[in-house]
């Protein structure tokens, strides 16, 4: 089962809702210099604890942008983003970052493996930068391996395993230091079709063990694996709708299990 993140200090949270994402009249406008850009236009949004949601819309409709400040990697213009009750839009950057290592997890459709490195270092690595003992790092990773199905591939490099296994081993680092929030920005864009059955079926596994999961996808197919689409045109919500999320079939089911791969 998916293990309750530890509390952070009372005075950090205001932790008493189901609310895990709650953007209210978020605004991100990107300064150029000369002309400024308009990223996302007033979002008020909430996604729960446990969701397992897909964000939709046309290439520049601001999906990554929603994504880049829903991982703290950039901070609303205007508005708030409260990430589990905690207001991160006058966060310093030292204060983003270490927020970002203890609540999210972030899976980039160009994997973003370190490369020269085994796969075991790489799911290790967000558990060094908090500071877990060099043994507990290990195991942890090792753990995390197999879970994904890799765990024989420990000691491979990114360039000896396929873009499937290499999406498996980023998203094992995804859950190194166990974030209650994981963000996938096209996590299947450099997959073929199989290989994003199998990452998809992963992600539908964390969320039914409790993660709360949010996909960014050009795909309806792989939008069909969520239970919650939310759609984006010129950086604003145009659609959000219930999805009941497709199932493998039993034939399917069956190929992938004599395959190998981790979804049954
Ligand atoms: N760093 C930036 N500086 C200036 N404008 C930006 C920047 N990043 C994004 N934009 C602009 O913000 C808008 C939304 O971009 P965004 O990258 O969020 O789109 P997207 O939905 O992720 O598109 P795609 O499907 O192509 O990845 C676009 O008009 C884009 O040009
Ligand atoms: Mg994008």
């Amino acid at each position: 089962m998916w293990k309750r993140e530890k509390r952070l200090p009372s005075c950090m949270t205001e932790n008493v809702s189901d609310d895990l994402i709650r953007l209210v009249d978020m605004v991100k406008i990107y300064d150029t210099g000369s002309i400024k850009v308009l990223g996302l236009k007033r979002i008020n949004l909430t996604i729960k604890r446990g969701e397992f949601v897909a964000i939709m819309g046309q290439s520049g409709s601001g999906k990554s942008t929603l994504m880049n400040i829903l991982g703290c990697l950039d901070r609303p213009t205007m508005g708030h983003y409260y990430l589990d009750g905690i207001d991160t839009a006058d966060m310093s950057p030292d204060a983003l970052s270490a927020i970002r290592n203890r609540k999210i997890g972030f899976v980039f459709q160009s994997f973003n493996l370190i490369s020269r490195t085994s796969a075991l270092k790489n799911v290790e690595l967000p558990m060094t930068y908090a500071h877990k003992s060099k043994k507990m790092r290990e195991q942890r990773a090792l753990e995390l391996l197999e879970r994904v199905g890799l765990g024989e591939r420990y000691e491979h490099m990114p360039n000896e395993l396929s873009g499937g296994q290499r999406q498996r081993v980023a998203i094992a680092r995804a859950l190194a230091n166990e974030p209650p929030l994981i963000l996938a920005d096209e996590p299947t864009g450099n997959l073929d079709t199989a290989s994003s059955v199998e990452i998809m079926e992963l992600f539908s596994r964390l969320h039914k063990e409790g993660a709360t999961v949010v996909v960014v996808t050009h795909e309806e197919d792989i939008a069909a694996f969520t239970e919650r689409i939310i759609r984006f045109r010129d950086g604003q919500v145009v659609s959000d709708k219930r999805n009941v999320p497709k199932e493998l079939t039993e034939e399917e089911a069956v190929k992938m299990k004599k395959e190998g791969t981790p979804c049954c």
